[in-house]
Order: C-alpha cells, then structure tokens, then sequence
C-alpha cells in the first residue's frame, strides 16, 4: 500500500488508531502484504485441489470464522453513540470527586442503550427496560453509569436475578418464549410489581432509545475528604420529554422496522440533532436514610421527589456516531464498579453483586485484557502490576511489575492515611448503622411493597393510562396458560388495587381473586428497627 491514512476518533482515548481511510485503502493480507485480486484462491491446475500454501485464502476464511463474539448474556442488543457530560453546578457540599467539584469541565462520553431480554437480532420496540449505560472519560479514570430507564428493578435479593433473565430467554425444549414461565416467576416474586407496572405503562415502549429518561436505581454514595458521605440516585432526564409508543405502534414497528431504536438515534446525530440530557441527582443524608419509611438500598422503591428533590449537576449529550459499531460499541465494558474517587457503592446487595458480574463477563466476552481495548481504555495512564495475558498491547513497558523500592511507583496517599487516597477516606467513614452480623437474607413482602405501585394506579395515572395498562398487560398475560399462575398473579395485582386485578381478570376472562395476604407496613417497619435499621413511624 502507498498511502496510509490515520484516523483519529476523536471520542475514543488519546490514542491514534491507524486505520486505512477508504480513499487509500488498499487491499492486503492480514500481514499487511498486497493482494491484487481478492476473489481469487490458489489450485493445482484449473480443476486441482485448493492449495494450503494459499495464506491469503486461509487468512480470510479463518478469520470469518471467528468474526462473533459472545452476545451480552441479557442487553444483546443495542445501539450507541459519542458526545461528552458537562458538570454544570458547584457540587462541592456533597463530594471532593475532582470532576463534580470542577464546575464547567467538560468530558468525553460514549453511551451505549440497550433492550434487555432479546437476542442482538431482537426487535428494538420490544416491552422492556432499556439499558442506559454511560462511560464518562475522566481524569481520575473512567466511570461507567450503568443505568436502566426505569428507576426501580424487578428484584433486590441478587440471587434471584439468573432465574428471572431465564424466564424471558427461550425455554430449554421448545426453544420458545413463554409467557407461563415469565409470570409464574414474577407471580412468586411480588416486589416485582413496582416495575411490572411501569413495564406495562406506555413506558415500557419507548419511542426510540434517545426519547426517555435514565436513572441509576441504585443507592451509591458521595464522599467528602472528612469522610461524611451523602446516598444519592442520579437521574437522567431527555430534552424533550420521555417520548412513548403505544402497544399497537411498537408491536408494527417490531415487524417492519426491528431496528427503529439503532436507526432513530443514528439518524437524529447525522441530521444535526444531537440527544440531550439533563442530568440531576437525589440526595438523602444517613440520618435521613434511617428516617425513611423505604429501605434505601431496596431498588424497588423511589424516592419521592417532594421529600428529596432533584438537584441539577449536568448535561450529556451525543453527538458523534460511531465510525465502527464493533469497535466503539459492541466492544464496550461498561461496570458498576468502575468508580473514580470520592464515588462509592452503597451496600445494596444486588448493586454489590452487579459490581463482580460485568468484569467477570467482560473476561469471558472480550477477554482478560479487556480495559486496553481502544473504546474501554482510560485517557489516564494506567499503571500497576497487571500484566500479559492473551491480547496484550499495552504490557506497561520496562517499569518492574512487582512493589518495587528501585524503581517505586507513586502513590496518591499511603494506605490508611488520610492524605490523597479517596479510598482511605472512605474507609473512614462511618455508617455501621447498616452493618450487622453475617446472615443468609432474602428479602419479605411486605405491605410496603404495594404502597409506590399503588401510588401510580390512584394518583399518578390518568383513566387513560389506566386503560392502556390494563390493555398492555392483557395482551400478555392472555398467553400463561397456567390457571395457578394467572390467580397468583392476578392477586398480587389486588394487593396494589382490586379494581385494577378485576379489570385485567377481566379482561382475559379470568375469575376474579382476593389480594395477597402480607405483613402489614407497620410490622414491616418494626422488623426493620429490630434488625438496627432506625425507622421512625
Ligand atoms: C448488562 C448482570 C442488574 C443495567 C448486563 C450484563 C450482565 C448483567 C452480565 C452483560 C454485560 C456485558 O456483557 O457487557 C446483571 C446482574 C444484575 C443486573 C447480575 C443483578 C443482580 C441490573 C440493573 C441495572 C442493569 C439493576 C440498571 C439499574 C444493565 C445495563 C447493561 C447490563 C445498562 C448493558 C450494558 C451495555 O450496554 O454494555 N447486566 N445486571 N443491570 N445491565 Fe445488568
């Protein structure tokens, strides 16, 4: 080749990435050796046997044979894009983190969203949570917001979260979805109800991936250098409102244009409209944590916005799409525990477990050596005592790869000092509250757990979105064929309303049921004060 050309994308980290531009490409082996007929493959005369001398032709079909990687075990498919997050509030009451206490600092970001259940061939439209997952590039390393579009989840006892994906995947025989398994399982969990009912609202259909609102859902933890710390819930709200279909729609867009999600989002960056949103954060002290009626690290409640409003911090917005959907998108890493200083995880047990599961399937996706990749590489140096390893490009040069006192590597503070290190800070700080002997937990329903749902039936829906919940859930719930299943799960819809569990009984010509028997809120909260979790009522 004569001419090479280097492209910068300018999203990815500092490094150049040398790729041929289509102008000067000029076609090779993999070894960089020139080919001037590509369709072309070597024999023994003109009807003789392949040759295996041939390298260029094993070249190409040996690596065509190994072209897939593994899809996401849940969140295959996808669609994403570049932009930056800008910190646009002095958050300096609330955190040291050196990003939110620089008000004006811009960052690069890539976003990746996401369908949850469906293969990465599914359809975009689909009823389900959308990932959001963000990866901010800072100066102290990357952190990802691994974010859904709902603020709550189906589940806060971590064990359960393998038996609820497979329940959407296929079943093992028939190799089919099925609609018994997905509400035999949620009928035996009820503190699913809080996001089955947002799931069946309009919500769980949004319109494209960049028309709706992202939230972390989880409780995490904002330090100061004293060691005092804040639980917060960030929320993302879009420039325009959280746009919605409607079943009809999203179910005809499913078959005529499965990729609606990748192409809307595309489209709307190339045409100069690039997605915003308005970034903002929850905060709730320890005392007033200890005081709330809800567990804060119990993902399937909010926090009601009237006792703890919505402090702005700052805008993301995309506007660069990919120049290589595999490279920039697919090979992206995104996990809850890749935090930056003075940002800690709170002790949710599910946020904890998230916190093992990413890297350990970013190992078996794309390999031990995932974080060197381009789209995944911090723009900081990274330096430790990691290295080799299959895929290795950066082995961290000469420096020794042991704790050396020849060549010493420096420290941001000395362990258990006070000075420099976050992580030491951390350590400091005092929340034992939360913090008893080890037990084997899992969580109880409770009369607690219908209070927010039922909220959203009485208060917050209209008698319109009422209709199309119940509508939207008929349309699937129509499907279980199990009469145990339908009962079971037409009570729990009793315990948040009975008029709402008659109307979908009802409408899938069910009999009618009485609620789920509970314990009562304020056992519930007794409980809870027992454990040393101070609730007051
Ligand atoms: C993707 C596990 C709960 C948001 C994934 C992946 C795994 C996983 C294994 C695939 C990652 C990859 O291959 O790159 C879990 C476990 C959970 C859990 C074990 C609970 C115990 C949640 C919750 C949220 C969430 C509560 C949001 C609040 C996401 C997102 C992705 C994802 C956005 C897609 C990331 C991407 O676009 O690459 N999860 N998850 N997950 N999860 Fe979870």
């Amino acid at each position: 080749p004569s001419s090479f050309s280097t492209i910068t994308t300018t999203n990815m980290p500092s490094k150049q990435v040398h790729i041929l531009g289509p102008e000067s490409a000029h076609y090779t082996t993999s070894n960089g050796a020139p080919v001037s007929e590509p369709y072309a493959a070597q024999r023994l005369g003109q009807l003789g046997p392949l040759l295996l001398q041939d390298f260029h032709h094993i070249d190409a079909l040996s690596h065509f044979d190994r072209e897939r990687i593994p899809e996401r075990v849940v969140h295959a498919k996808g669609a994403g894009a570049h932009g930056y997050f800008q910190v646009t509030e002095d958050l300096s009451d609330l955190t040291d983190n050196p990003l939110l206490t620089n008000k004006g600092k811009k960052v690069k970001a890539t976003v990746r969203f996401s369908t949850v259940g469906g293969e990465s061939g599914s359809a975009d439209t689909a009823r389900d949570p959308r990932g959001f997952a963000i990866k901010l590039r800072t100066d102290e390393g990357n952190w990802d917001w691994v974010f859904n579009n709902t603020p709550v989840f189906f589940i806060r006892d971590p064990a359960k979260f393998p038996h609820f994906i497979h329940t959407q995947k296929r079943d093992p025989q028939t190799h089919l979805k099925d609609a018994d398994m997905f509400w035999d399982y949620l009928s035996q969990n009820p503190e699913s109800i809080h996001q089955i009912m947002i799931l069946f609202s309009d919500r769980g259909t949004p319109d494209g991936y960049h028309r709706m609102h992202g939230y972390s859902g989880h409780t995490f933890k904002w330090f100061k250098k004293d060691g005092s710390f804040v639980y917060t819930q960030l929320h993302l709200r879009a420039e325009g409102g959280f746009r919605t279909l409607n079943n009809a729609e999203a179910g005809k867009l499913s078959g005529e244009n499965p990729d609606y999600g990748i192409e809307s989002l595309f489209e709307a960056i190339e045409s100069g409209h690039p997605p915003s949103w308005n970034v903002f954060v929850q905060t709730m002290t320890p005392s007033q944590a200890e005081q709330f009626r809800y567990n804060v690290l119990d993902l399937t409640k909010v926090w009601p916005h009237g006792d703890f409003p919505l402090r702005p911090v700052g805008k993301l917005v995309l506007d660069e799409n990919p120049q290589n959907y595999f490279a920039e998108i697919e090979q992206a890493a995104f996990s809850p525990s890749h935090l930056v200083p003075y940002i800690e995880p709170s002790a949710d047990p599910v946020l904890q477990s998230r916190l093992f599961s990413y890297p350990d399937t970013h190992r078996h996706r794309l390999g031990a050596n995932y974080q060197q990749l381009p789209v995944n590489a911090p723009i900081v140096p990274v330096a430790n005592f990691q290295r080799d390893g299959p895929m290795t490009f950066v082995s961290q040069g000469a420096r020794p790869n042991y704790q050396s006192t020849i060549v010493p590597l420096k420290y941001h503070g000395a362990p258990g000092t006070l000075e420099g290190g976050a992580r030491d800070y951390a350590r400091e700080a005092k929340h034992e509250t939360f913090v008893g002997a080890a037990f084997r937990d899992l969580s109880e329903i409770t009369e607690l757990d219908f209070e927010q749902p039922r909220a959203l039936w009485s208060k917050v829906w209209n008698d319109a979105q009422r209709e199309a919940y119940v509508q939207n859930v008929a349309g699937h719930f129509k499907n279980v064929k199990n009469a145990e299943v339908k009962a079971r799960q037409l009570s729990v819809w009793a315990a948040v309303d009975q008029s709402l569990s008659d109307r979908i009984a009802k409408a899938v010509g069910a009999p009618t049921v009485q609620p789920l028997k509970v314990k009562s809120a304020g056992e519930a909260i007794k409980f809870r004060a027992n454990l040393g979790f101070k609730v007051a009522r």
